[in-house]
């Protein structure tokens, strides 16, 4: 029967934001150690037992990384006669209620790891179990073993021979397992591992896990820190106390990020409020690589009690990204890194936060400005950071636009750009690029031309798992009056092709007085985003 209340609660859970799971856990990103990108699916108990000592005696766990957790290859091959949990007593001789004792015995938690699949991934057919239809049981095991925390992946999800599917009904899988280990009565953090290919951010409630891995593995490189970020620009809004975006466990103390991009990686990470897990071996880790995991400045954001994600701001294309977001004591954290991997001198303006001054304070540094400031000047390694927190700040007055939307008949569509609507309400110009172009024409320079402001609005829905030229995002290359095109990197706006992101910005020159300037959109060699309207500073 129709019913209004029905209709009314249906719209809370379309507009209410993220919620997070509430199972009281999570208020703030889980932190500890991980295995993964240390020992892959070898890891021995002797390494478990290694580096959880190694927590404590460097003082990490006073730090806040409270978790030593199991990954991959710690299970067994088969269940036992009664349909039981097993465990590989090649890597874990001892067994897990005697490991979890240890880890509980130096004040730690303890995380274990399954798979909502036919078996876990790291393995072979039939090498590692998984969880599938198995939940209430195995969460029941996992409970009297003392676990605090699941790790939930989804290899072999649909098929025991099929590895990695990438449309299973991964929702089901998850919330078998999350309403599994509530039944327990035993608080386990819950963290999803579906690597983002069913975008688990905007699962309806958001309440799945505490938390949501939302790409493919992270790996030892730039391109892989740089192809996450890119990754989490559209779902930044989702993450909140209870519900994290999990951007993968940190390669800090790992030998392929120079110090300065391990640097950027944990501060990216921390002031983005992904969950935060140590991965390389402590009993090895240089003095250089722990004092990045050390820096409580950079803890503290991380852990800010408002578990608001900084947001993209601004992409200066080829030079450096501006990034920032709100603490609970009313500063605003700003992340600013530097895109090159030389190293370069960056002014970094406070009206790319949307403030005019403010006093500002160094994380990584632990300097202050002392009186309040307009910019800050740094010089950043290649890929190297710049985080501030900036209090009292004054508000800048945000620029006013006209817009000009893409599809509008005055503008010239060539090559084989072509218009496309979008849920029926909006009415975007794509396929510009490889040969295709739009010219937006008549845009007011106003009585000076010069240089202005100029906002795009564009759907990107071209997401990837894998390391590209533009991982996770798109070129654009911008002409005002037929003057030399300027490269505009643009992020993904989402993973589907209907949704928006609006307000990219970026300074172009080359504008005349009066109404007849032009703006041409063009991409030689691939595709650029669709765009819906570019709107120029009045
Ligand atoms: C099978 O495994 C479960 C879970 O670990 C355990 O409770 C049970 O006692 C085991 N059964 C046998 C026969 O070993
Ligand atoms: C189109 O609908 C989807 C699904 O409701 C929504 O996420 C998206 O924001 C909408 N896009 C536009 C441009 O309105």
């Amino acid at each position: 029967m129709f019913s209004l209340r029905k209709l009314f609660t249906l719209a809370v859970v379309l507009y209410t934001p993220a919620l997070g799971l509430n199972n009281g856990l999570g208020k703030t990103p889980a932190m500890g150690w991980n295995s993964y990108n240390a020992f892959s699916c070898g890891t021995t108990e002797a390494q478990y037992r290694a580096n959880a000592q190694a927590l404590v005696d460097l003082g990490l766990d006073e730090l806040g990384y409270q978790y030593l957790n199991l990954d991959c290859g710690w299970q067994g091959s088969n269940r036992n006669s009664t349909g039981g949990f097993t465990t590989n007593s090649a890597t874990i001789p001892s067994g897990i209620p005697a490991l979890s004792d240890f880890v509980h015995g130096l004040g730690l938690k303890f995380g274990l790891y399954s798979d909502g699949g036919y078996f876990a991934c790291g393995g072979n057919t039939g090498q590692f179990l998984g969880s599938l239809e198995h939940e209430t049981e195995d969460a029941v095991s996992f409970a009297n073993w003392g676990a605090d925390y699941l790790k939930y992946d989804n290899c072999f999800a649909v098929s025991p021979t099929d590895t990695v599917d990438y449309n299973p009904p991964f929702d089901d899988h998850m919330a078998a397992m999350r309403d599994a280990l509530a039944a327990t009565g035993k608080p386990i953090l819950f963290s999803v591992c579906e690597w983002g290919v069913q975008d688990p951010a905007r699962w309806p409630g958001t309440n799945f896990g505490n938390s949501w891995r939302m790409s493919n593995d992270i790996a030892d490189s730039w391109d892989h820190v740089f192809r996450i970020i890119n990754q989490v620009v559209p779902i930044t809004q989702f993450a909140g106390p209870g519900g994290f975006n999990d951007l993968d466990l940190l390669e800090v103390g790992n030998n392929g990020l120079t110090l300065a991009e391990q640097q950027t990686h944990f501060a990216f990470w921390a002031a983005v409020k992904s969950p935060l897990f140590i991965s390389t071996d402590l009993t090895k880790i240089s003095p250089e690589a722990l004092s990045i995991l050390q820096n409580r400045d950079v803890i503290a954001l991380n852990q800010d009690g408002l578990g608001q994600s900084i947001r993209f701001r601004r992409r200066y294309t080829n030079a450096y990204d501006v990034w920032s977001g709100p603490l609970s004591d009313g500063s605003t954290v700003a992340v600013v890194f530097n895109l090159q991997d030389t190293t370069r001198d960056i002014t970094f303006s406070y009206s790319d936060v949307g403030l005019t001054s403010a006093v500002v304070s160094n994380v990584i540094t632990h300097s202050s400005s002392g009186g309040r400031t307009t910019s800050y000047q740094a010089t950043l390694e290649g890929h190297g950071v710049l985080v501030l927190r900036m209090s009292d700040g004054t508000p800048s007055s945000p620029p006013e636009f006209t817009f000009y939307e893409a599809a509008d008949p005055a503008n010239t569509l060539n090559g084989g750009a072509s218009t496309r609507v979008v849920n029926s309400t909006v009415t975007v110009v794509g396929f510009i690029g490889n040969g295709g172009t739009l010219t937006i024409n008549g845009v007011d320079g106003g009585t000076e031309g010069g240089t202005k402001l100029v906002s795009f609005d564009y759907i990107n829905g071209d997401f990837t798992y894998f390391n590209t030229d533009c991982s996770n995002c798109r070129n654009a290359f911008v002409s005002v009056n037929g003057g030399s095109a300027v490269q505009v990197q643009m992020p993904i706006s989402g993973q589907s092709w209907d949704i928006l992101f609006s307000g990219y910005l970026v300074s172009l020159s080359g504008f005349k007085p009066g109404t007849s300037n032009t703006i041409r959109i063009s991409n030689p060699s691939a595709f650029a985003p669709d765009f819906f309207r570019v709107g120029v500073e009045n």
